[in-house]
């Protein structure tokens, strides 16, 4: 036998372990070793049933997804599965840790299903743009029904061992805490019973209930716009109405392979490698030290702020909030508790998981208080002179080591690093709003950052169950940074004919959640004033006279939040058309002597894209972002860019870069170098016939 799968009889119970980590997914090696087992436990007279186990953190996390694509060695995995359908001895699965993918689908393959208290099951293939390969889609709705399963492989959660037993998913809770002695033990038992072995496949489909698949359907087409792999999935649940399990099988397969050739599973899979990759920082050692962090300050409790403070606790760790003074500090904690009560309220959250929350939070006015921290994230108001200030006394009043963090979303962090007196401790942590559910971090390394405040700071990230991506300095860091060439194409593309409403479709349909106008109108057309008054120095006369949320400002138009903005909106926020923005374009137009012209979508659609990708290339050059993979995952988690795309410079690359630099050449042509000068390395690797990710 191989290593990766060890063989042992115990009595009249064989057991197969596979070793293969990191998850023991279902590589060649581990289909051939249980392909072997299985033979060897049937032809054994000694042997009356075979126990299959993993040994590390987890059962069979899924098919190995390094092998997509290529060829694969024989057994594929339903050969594998078929031989234990027919095996006629009865094969018991132990199950731990993640019972995902492909190692759900060889669970559900064995005959009966033993589980520890803690071992979650899930068929996370959707997320991946796969449709399950190996029986998923066929031996759930035979075991666990059509809502269950239907909500499993669409939407790609995962059950924890209590709804997998009540489902029928599993047989027995090994509750003791010996997996391997307990899966024996069940094998004993059921030979002693005379239980023989049992297939899925040769149970009746459940009652067919198509009202059950058209609800699901329509809901799929909403929540997961674009995504052609969940409505896949309810075509490959529906075989097993059409035809025999066996034939069934087959077409499921044949859909698996299928989605795996195309090109929203290529970019989901990119996302999946890229969302691990960017934990390793090129130059900085998994082993580098990290500074040990028991107590947090938040400074600041506005919006973000408190979203910090919320987001930290949640992990478990105490944090002493400071605020402005004791209203501004007593207005925060209203505002959390309140937030913490409506996920009460609606089930998402425990009484008693909110109040362990709310006892970690320690509540301050004076910033002598976070002389008891080992990290401070400032998140006072994004005013280059306030935030000197504070980082100067919290340079003063924090321990030596103290890690200073802001979480500014486009000032110069080096000149925070210098106020306070000791560089080497100062980085950023840019949150995104809302901080206690967006899972991007923007961690920045600063010119003079320490090596082990970054290594500190991604493992934290890490810890309060962020997606931390590292950046370097720079006016908006990566996603802010990429986000303003959009916003000035956007409001280019109005001063030149295109509505508002028009351009938001473009990327409502390209799959972002909302358009560039919808999403002024929800963040504040202040706040954008704000951030355009902060920039003015730097700005042309053009982007200057673009000046549309200004103007809107001063009419009190806000967006969301007073009614009205790029569209009006009813008590409940709901969006309509705005005739007064119609009466502000055509007004702005006429004052500045503009020509309206038509904008197909294509134009729209690159104008906004490209213009994202150019200045990509220029983060990349710069070192702002050390690798492609750090922008398609910032993008993708902090500013909605369709994950099935693959992020900016995936999306880029599966388009070929000459394409994109011809077309930038051409806008280059009809509006002018100072907005569409291609960046040096598109143009490089354009000419290399290579990409930004390969
Ligand atoms: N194939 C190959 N490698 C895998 C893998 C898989 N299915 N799942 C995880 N890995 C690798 C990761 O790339 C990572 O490698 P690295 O250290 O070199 O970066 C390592 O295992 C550890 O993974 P994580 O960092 O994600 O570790 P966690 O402990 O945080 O999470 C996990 C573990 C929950 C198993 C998570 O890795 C996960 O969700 N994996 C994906 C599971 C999945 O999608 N399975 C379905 C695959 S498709 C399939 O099975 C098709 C079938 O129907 C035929």
């Amino acid at each position: 036998m191989s290593h990766i799968v060890s063989y042992h009889v115990h009595g009249a119970i064989a057991e197969a372990v596979v070793d293969n980590p990191p998850v023991n997914a279902t590589s060649a090696s581990v289909r051939q070793g249980l392909a072997e087992a299985i033979r060897k436990a049937e032809a054994d007279p000694e042997v009356r049933a075979l126990v299959i186990r993993c040994a590390g953190k987890t059962f069979i996390a899924g098919a190995d997804i390094k092998e997509f694509g290529k060829p694969m060695a024989e057994p594929q995995l339903p050969a594998l599965l078929a031989m234990m359908d027919r095996a006629t001895k009865p094969i018991v699965a132990a199950l731990h840790g993640t019972v995902l993918g492909g190692g759900f689908e060889v669970a559900l393959a064995a005959h009966y299903r033993v589980a520890l208290p803690e071992t979650r099951f899930g068929f996370p293939e959707v997320k991946l743009g796969i449709v399950p390969g190996a029986g998923g889609t066929q031996r759930t709705p035979r075991l666990a029904g059509l809502e269950t399963t239907i909500k499993l492989t669409t939407e790609g959660g995962q059950i924890d061992v209590a709804k997998a037993l009540a489902s029928g998913l599993i047989d027995a809770i090994a509750e003791d805490g010996d997996l391997g002695l307990a899966a024996l033990a069940y094998a004993e038992k059921l030979v002693v019973e005379g239980q023989g072995p049992r297939s899925a496949g040769t149970l009746p489909m459940p009652a067919d209930d198509p009202a059950l698949f058209e609800e699901a359907r329509k809901a799929l087409s909403r929540k997961m716009r674009g995504q052609s792999a969940p409505l896949k999935i309810l075509d490959a649940i529906r075989l097993g109405y059409e035809m025999d399990f066996d034939a069934a099988l087959l077409q499921e397969f044949a859909l698996c392979r299928e989605s795996i050739a195309g090109p929203q599973s290529k970019a989901l899979r990119h996302m999946f490698a890229a969302e691990r990759e960017v934990a390793r920082i090129p130059g900085l050692p998994a082993d580098t030290p990290t500074r040990l962090i028991e107590r947090v300050g938040v400074i600041g409790l506005g919006a973000m702020g408190r979203g910090i403070v919320m987001a930290i606790v949640s992990a478990g760790l105490p944090v002493i909030a400071v605020g402005l003074d004791q209203e501004h500090v007593d207005a925060a904690m209203k505002a959390i508790g309140k937030m913490w009560s409506s996920s009460v309220a609606k089930g998402s959250m425990t009484q008693e998981a909110m109040d362990k929350r709310l006892a970690l939070i320690t509540t301050s006015d004076d910033m002598h208080d976070l002389a008891a921290t080992q990290l401070v994230v400032e998140a006072v108001t994004e005013d280059m002179a306030v935030k000197k200030a504070v980082f100067a006394t919290l340079g003063q009043v924090t321990q030596p080591d103290t890690i200073l963090a802001s979480n500014t979303s486009f000032l110069n962090i080096d000149m925070l690093a210098e106020a306070s007196g000791r560089p080497e401790d100062v980085c950023g942590m840019h949150f995104f709003n809302p901080a206690h559910v967006m899972r991007l971090l923007e961690n920045v390394r600063a010119a003079k950052t320490d090596r082990d405040v970054v290594a500190t700071i991604m493992a934290l990230g890490k810890r309060i169950g962020k997606l931390p991506v590292l950046s370097g300095v720079c006016d908006g860091f990566i996603v802010n940074r990429m986000l303003s060439k959009r916003s000035r194409e956007a409001f280019f593309l109005v001063e030149e004919g295109a509505s508002p409403a028009a351009v938001d479709r473009v990327l409502l349909s390209y799959g972002f959640p909302m358009g560039p106008f919808a999403l002024g109108d929800l963040a504040g057309l202040d706040v954008q004033a704000a951030a355009r008054k902060a920039r003015a120095a730097t700005a042309t006369e053009r982007e200057l006279r673009a000046d549309f949320v200004e103007q809107m400002v001063a009419e009190g138009r806000l967006g969301q939040k007073s009614g009205s903005g790029w569209y009006s909106y009813d008590e409940n926020r709901k969006s309509g058309p705005n005739p007064q923005t119609d009466a502000m374009i055509a007004a702005h137009a006429e004052r500045h002597g503009l020509k309206l012209r038509e904008i197909g979508e294509e134009e729209i659609l690159q104008r906004l894209l490209y213009a994202m990708v150019n200045e990509g290339a220029k983060l990349l050059s710069e070192g702002i972002a050390a690798r492609a993979d750090e922008i398609d995952v910032a993008m993708v988690n902090g500013l909605g860019w369709p994950s099935h795309s693959g992020g900016p410079m995936f999306w880029a690359d599966q388009i070929g870069l000459d394409k994109v630099l011809a077309a930038i050449e051409r806008f280059r042509a009809e509006q002018g170098d100072a907005y569409w000068t291609p960046a040096p390395l598109l143009v490089q690797y354009a000419g290399e016939g290579r990409g930004f990710t390969a």
